[in-house]
């Protein structure tokens, strides 16, 4: 039998296919106020995860996500489906404590060993963040997709939201960037295998030591890299904030190979539409390629932290992200006091 490709089966383009902001948020805005007064963080700052109040101290950070195969491995795409949904409790500030399951399987197309290795990969890796994937749902589609729904606990002088950066503040990056180019070359079975090997290595890597990290020196803004590229969760952050951002593209790690990717024109749907979406907000320097362009904004799977530090906190952050082995500790520019939440790239 010939090997079964997983991510020939799902219909997107490479990036686990998510709904476009401009169409869910205007949905979103048009539903009715919330009234709970235990809701810290909602729909309204397009935060990573939920946070909600349970006592004086404390409150739960929740948070779902799933997304078709976008590897062939099935244990790698299980692993990294669970990294992905784990980490957006990570950009919160949040510990994580236990999970649920989300599966769509053909059971007429595939054989149940291939879904054994999905969960399994899931499994390991939620261990691996320390907690247990304690129940779920599944149902029989014609495309496989596999998420977790994870819950996590923070306290609530501690949480760590995407509207809180500050003029002046350094932003920090925590991995590199170009999974969804790869991905899109994945797709198409024109990946090398080192390519892929280390577009999974990033993919799979929990952001638990940068989450720990940032706490620790009581960083107050941050979000995940993932969807909408590192543009869009910078433009994000920056309009909840308020400010404007100038980044450095040489200080921004780039996984190799997705330059060359980029320029044969492996660039997911999902990228261009994250940058069709940026760009009215970013002032380009005449130096930055289309290529660069596309990177910036290139639609991430379980992407690093992008955190906001004060000038002053930088040292010991940065000190404390290698020692947690972050993949990246790159420091790409700075906020700037712009109300009309621009980005100057050069
Ligand atoms: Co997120
Ligand atoms: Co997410």
């Amino acid at each position: 039998m010939d090997k079964i490709r997983l991510t020939s089966l799902s219909h997107g383009s490479g990036c686990g296919c998510k709904i476009g902001r401009e169409d869910l948020s205007l949905i979103i805005e048009h539903l009715p106020a919330m009234k709970d007064s235990n809701i810290i963080v909602g729909t309204a700052t397009a935060d990573d995860a939920a946070v909600y109040k349970i006592d004086d101290k404390r409150a739960l950070v929740q948070t779902v996500d799933f997304f078709t195969p976008i590897v062939d491995d099935p244990y790698e795409y299980g692993q990294i489906a669970a990294a992905n949904a784990i980490s957006d409790i990570y950009a919160m500030g949040g510990r994580p404590l236990f999970a649920l399951s989300i599966i769509s399987f053909p059971t007429d197309k595939l054989p149940m060993s291939i879904l054994e290795e999905i969960i399994k990969g899931g499994v390991d890796k939620a261990r691996e963040a320390g907690i247990e994937i304690i129940g779920g749902h599944s149902i029989d589609d014609p495309e496989p997709k596999y998420g977790l729904c994870v819950t996590g606990i923070v306290e609530q002088d501690k949480v760590v939201r995407n509207d809180r950066a500050r003029v002046g503040d350094l932003l920090i990056l925590t991995k590199p960037i170009g999974t969804g180019i790869i991905s899109k070359a994945i797709k198409t079975g024109d990946a090398s295998d080192d390519h892929i090997k280390e577009a999974v290595r990033v993919m799979t890597f929990l952001n638990k030591g940068a989450s720990e990290a940032m706490v620790e020196v009581g960083v107050k803004a941050a979000t995940d890299v993932t969807g909408f590229g590192l543009l869009g969760h910078l433009y994000g952050m920056l309009k909840g904030s308020g400010v404007g951002a100038k980044i450095k593209s040489s200080s921004i790690p780039i996984i190799q190979g997705v330059y060359s990717y980029a320029k044969k024109g492996f660039i997911p749907g999902g990228t261009k539409d994250n940058l069709a979406f940026v760009e009215k907000n970013v002032i380009w320097d005449d130096s930055i390629s289309q290529e660069t362009q596309y990177i910036l904004s290139d639609a991430q799977t379980s992407g690093g932290l992008l955190i906001s530090c004060p000038k002053g906190k930088k040292e010991t952050l940065v000190d404390l992200l290698n020692e947690a082995g972050c993949l990246a500790v790159a420091e790409i520019g700075e906020v700037v006091d712009d109300k009309e939440n621009r980005i100057w790239v050069n």
